[in-house]
């Protein structure tokens, strides 16, 4: 069986310590420690106190009840992760066996995919329709489940539109589920990053009893190195994602998991998601202007969450193509709509320091200026 890569990562891996401007991270500018422990000397002494044994496998009770709140759920429910990335590679390996049908939602964060192809699973793709900004084609999502369907995987909010189901959608999502029998995994790491509203994207847990909820540090808090994410699960699920996880990694970090009570207390917690929201609503607006100006080379749908613009462009060339000459002659590194699986699209990452944001874009703009004209 050939071993599908994880394109988009690959991508980043390789190219982004090669570039000024990197605009193919997912997440808002990172919060410094300083910044995280609000420069309070005790919870420095504390973060100095600690013994750096190994921490309890699964996360401390702290910190799963932390969790737990933040998806209406209970500690138990709770195993903490290193990042989204082993949650969801973990809930596959669980779930997912030689044969078996799943359905993902495209455009998407391809990693459950390729890790559901690299099962031996059947993959199929539910479109987010461009022509209904982003909605989901829920009557495709209909005819593509199927009595063997086992599992179905959605992002909400989007990476990399953006878009936030609303709740009749998830509804549907849902129903289509429960028609087979099949799994949601419901991958909710950008829930914190809504661009338009304060109220946190609901979850999908407690709608349906074979729904496991991804989340993580990364992305609404600001926190990526950390490597801390979870995953939210029946007992069913929990006995098998734990065995796996013991065998990936054992646990995340001591510091990370003290680092993330620290987040995850409700002051912090606030107050990242300010901090990063602020980020993402000035990115935003910086990027529309941009396209605003760009006399119809560019377009948007403006996205409802997330630091990530999907920006299409209208020019007839191939994205990695357009992906690679931004590298190599604007020193910016996007990511490219085939990474997506969906073509003459750019993923913008804009919830950065405006001014660094500002240079990347007029780069992106001159490279571009040059394609169009053949030069
Ligand atoms: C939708 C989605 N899920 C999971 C991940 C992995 O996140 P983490 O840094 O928590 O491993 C990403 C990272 O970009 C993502 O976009």
């Amino acid at each position: 069986m050939p071993f599908t890569p994880f394109a988009l990562e690959e991508w980043q891996s390789r190219y982004e310590q090669t570039v000024t401007h990197d605009l193919a991270d997912s997440g808002c500018h990172p919060v410094g420690l300083g910044e995280l422990l609000g420069d309070d000397p005790e919870a420095i002494q504390r973060l100095l106190a600690i013994a750096l044994h190994y921490p309890p496998v699964g996360g401390s009770d702290t910190l799963r009840g932390l969790i737990a709140a933040w998806h209406s759920a209970a500690p138990d429910n709770v195993l903490v992760t290193v990042g989204a990335a082993e949650a969801n590679a973990i809930t596959v390996a669980s779930l997912v066996s030689p044969g078996d049908h799943v359905v993902v939602m495209e455009p998407g964060y391809r990693q459950v995919r390729g890790c559901a192809l690299n099962a031996g699973a059947d993959v199929d793709a539910f479109p987010l329709d461009p022509d209904h900004h982003w909605r989901p084609d829920l009557d495709a999502l209909e005819r593509m489940v199927r009595p063997d369907t086992k599992l179905i995987a959605i992002t909400n909010p989007n990476n990399p539109v953006g878009t936030i189901l609303t709740e009749t959608e998830m509804d549907s999502i849902t129903a289509a589920a429960d028609r087979v029998g099949a799994w949601i995994l419901a991958d909710e790491v950008y829930r914190g990053t809504e661009r338009l509203t304060d109220r946190i994207t609901p979850s999908f847990w407690g709608r349906y009893d074979k729904t496991v909820c991804v989340g993580s540090l990364s992305k609404a808090f600001g926190l990526p190195g950390l490597r801390l994410g979870w995953l939210v699960a029946p007992p069913t699920l929990m006995d098998s994602a734990w065995r796996r996880h013991e065998y990936a990694t054992i646990s995340t970090s001591k510091l990370s998991m003290h680092l993330a009570e620290t987040a995850l207390a409700p002051a912090t917690r606030d107050r990242l998601l300010t901090r990063n929201r602020t980020l993402i609503r000035d990115g935003y607006t910086r990027l529309q202007q941009w396209i605003d100006a760009s006399d119809g080379l560019l377009s948007i749908v403006p996205p409802d969450a997330t630091a990530l613009g999907f920006v299409q462009y209208h020019l007839n060339h191939a994205s990695l193509d357009v992906a690679n000459a931004l590298r190599a002659r604007g020193n910016v590194l996007v990511s490219a709509g085939a990474h997506f699986g969906v073509e003459n699209h750019l993923r913008i990452t804009h919830g950065l320091k405006p001014d660094h944001l500002d240079a990347a874009l007029d780069s992106i703009h001159r490279v571009l200026t040059e394609l169009t004209r053949g030069t």
